[in-house]
């Protein structure tokens, strides 16, 4: 993962870096640094922490002045988090700096053969290894920065994006990129350097995104030059237009980007219908689907394959393109997927869900189900990111950047685009009637106000919160579309708060998590009132009778479930297909009070990244 952050051009580049790193510190967060040049010497500063703990030690050890400079955010892969093994890396002569988010895999090969020549190395990163090998090409082969990078990535295994300075010439910065993402926003005689626009939206609206396989030279004063790294032919630079602006990554009040995120929701599920839930004439319009129409009709099944949370909303999908479309389908996860000699036929049609485009489970996955020959269709966040343009045709979320780690209003807004193709679908194999059809789309039209509704349990749930935030374990139920809730629930919970959950079918609750319960343990079980509700209620209970604390998720007016239950939170009625919209909701409020209760870092919890590069 990690998050890399670049600036060449006329002003202070410091200031540029540093928020930028804050941006991108959804990518990693175990240490950071930052090198600049200010026209005589090559400054450096790292640290274990967090930007602000290298911020406040960037100010005590180097002048932070310079308009040239590289910066990075990191999520260990090769060595500990410590000062040392932060980026940016020193070549042995000290005239080069390199920041790298991705794993040179036969590192450990190179670095032996450069001990061998004489290297010696500081730090136990793969990075340092990389910046070492470029500096003894530049040697032996008398090349130039360019030319060395490129020398050397022809070398190397594995995935990189990558930033590199020679003080030697200080009017460039070489970037390349493969598996790992790498944006250049193209200002007014200055460029931006970033793993996303994030850092530099403020300052440009055009970008440059890297593909695999490229590298640039960013110099001052000329056009980005793109080549390829493997056979060095140049490629015509690409400049889009940026959508974002910068209120979509800033809090806006909010205490934590989650919270914001999860408020979000209403809007950000409107403007997933934008242009597609046309009610009044009754239709669904998906472009990606429409001119695909044939591979879907005439699949023998779908396969969707995801990892973390997208892969709940694929379980979610499961239930939704069964039941409207009536194509079988099967829910995998692509690190398990990619690994295990899948069968996959001409007549698949997989799809891959990812909130960032970019996790690179889901990403292998797309590939091998490519290879052997699957219409593959993405259903991504981020425009324009690597499984977006991998996948044969796709739909995006048009969620707006989600920077909360735990994920919300991605999920949401997925479980929407797919609720939306499976009624397509579902429309064009005559598996559903036309007053049927419309009657789903009117009630899928009101999803955005009912979540609102579902949002106002918010002072509720967090007295909830108050009463279970010291439990060690929970256990969350729910059953049929409710299922995949009740896992999603118990992930946003470990995730943020690192209290154990489990999330469970509730009828399988009595072949083992029902040993679990005591007057310790909190249970949470969504119970809405027409998925296979009176078999919910039984396991109601089956909990009250072994003293389990219930907090059940109901249908508005409930009263079976208020009389068993020691709390119920209400969200208003719909239609059991997208139930999971709105019974989710306080799933995810409960997990940020508890978290906020306990001091946890909600917005970056530890050890886990947004964006999974790495296998
Ligand atoms: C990480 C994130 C999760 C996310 C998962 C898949 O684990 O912390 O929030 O669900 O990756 O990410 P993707 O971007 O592919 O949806």
């Amino acid at each position: 993962m990690c998050g890399i952050v670049g600036y060449i051009g006329h002003r202070q580049a410091y200031p540029i870096i540093i928020e930028g790193l804050k941006r991108l510190e959804y990518r990693g967060y175990d240490s950071a640094g930052i090198a600049l040049y200010d026209g005589n010497s090559l400054n450096l500063s790292k640290t274990k922490g967090k930007v602000s703990d290298l911020e406040a030690r960037s100010h005590a050890e180097m002048p932070i002045d310079g308009s040239i400079g590289i910066g990075h955010t990191r999520w260990a892969t090769h060595g500990v988090p410590n000062d040392v093994n932060a980026h940016p890396h020193y070549s042995n002569s000290g005239n080069l700096v390199i920041i790298h988010n991705g794993i040179i895999e036969n590192y450990d090969a190179i670095k032996k053969e450069l001990i061998n020549r004489g290297y010696t190395f500081q730090s136990d990163t793969d990075t340092e290894v990389l910046v070492n090998l470029i500096e003894e090409i530049q040697k032996q082969e008398g090349a130039k920065l360019g030319k060395a990078v490129q020398i050397a990535l022809n070398q190397v295994v594995g995935a990189y994006a990558i930033a590199v300075f020679d003080k030697n010439k200080p009017n460039e910065i070489v970037i390349a990129r493969l598996g790992s993402p790498l944006a250049v926003g193209v200002g007014e005689n200055e460029f931006f350097i970033a793993s996303d626009a994030s850092p530099f939206i403020e300052y440009t609206k055009n970008a440059i995104y890297l593909e695999d396989e490229e590298m640039a030279i960013i110099r001052l004063g000329k056009e980005v030059k793109i080549r390829k790294i493997k056979d060095d032919s140049l490629v015509d630079p690409y400049v889009q237009e940026l959508q974002m602006n910068l209120e979509q990554i800033e809090k806006s009040g909010y205490d934590h980007f989650m919270l914001k995120e999860i408020y979000e929701q209403p809007r950000a599920i409107l403007d997933t219908f934008r242009g597609r839930l046309l009610s009044k004439e009754a239709i669904i319009k998906m472009a990606g689907v429409e001119d695909n129409m044939k591979k879907f009709l005439n699949a023998d099944r779908i396969i969707i394959v995801a990892c973390g949370t997208s892969w709940h909303a694929g379980l979610v999908a499961e239930y939704i393109f069964e039941d409207l479309a009536r194509i079988p389908v099967e829910v995998e996860y692509a690190s398990e997927f990619r690994y295990r000699n899948p069968v996959i036929t001409e007549n698949d049609v997989v799809i891959a869900i990812s909130q960032s485009g970019e996790t690179a489970d889901t990403l292998a996955a797309i590939k091998l189900a490519k290879s052997k020959g699957a219409f593959v269709f993405g259903v991504c966040n981020v425009v324009g990111s690597s499984i977006a343009r991998e996948t044969d045709a796709g739909a995006y979320t048009h969620a707006g950047p989600e920077i909360g780690v735990a994920s919300t209003k991605a999920f949401t807004t997925q479980i929407t685009v797919l609720s939306l193709m499976a009624l397509r679908l579902a429309r064009a194999k005559g598996t559903i009637s036309s007053s049927d059809f419309r009657r789903y789309l009117i009630e899928l039209e009101l999803i955005p106000n009912k979540v609102e509704k579902a949002l106002q349990s918010d002072n509720y749930v967090k007295e909830i919160s108050n009463i279970y935030k010291d439990s060690r374990n929970f256990l969350y139920l729910g059953r049929g579309f409710n299922f995949p809730v009740a896992l999603e629930g118990a992930l946003k919970l470990k995730e943020i708060s690192y209290i154990h959950a489990e999330g469970y079918p509730a009828a399988e609750m009595k072949h083992g998590p029902i040993a679990l319960i005591d007057e310790q343990m909190p249970v949470v079980v969504i119970a809405t009132k027409k998925g296979h509700y009176e078999k919910v209620v039984s396991n109601i209970q089956e909990i009250k009778s072994r003293k389990g604390k219930i907090i059940g998720i109901v249908t508005e007016g409930d009263v079976h479930v208020k009389e068993l239950a020691d709390h119920v939170i209400e969200v208003p009625e719909t239609e059991e297909t997208f139930s999971p919209l709105l019974t989710t909701i306080p799933l995810q409020l409960l997990s940020y009070h508890i978290a906020v209760m306990l001091g946890k870092n909600v917005d970056q919890p530890r050890n886990l990244a947004k964006s999974v590069t790495v296998e």
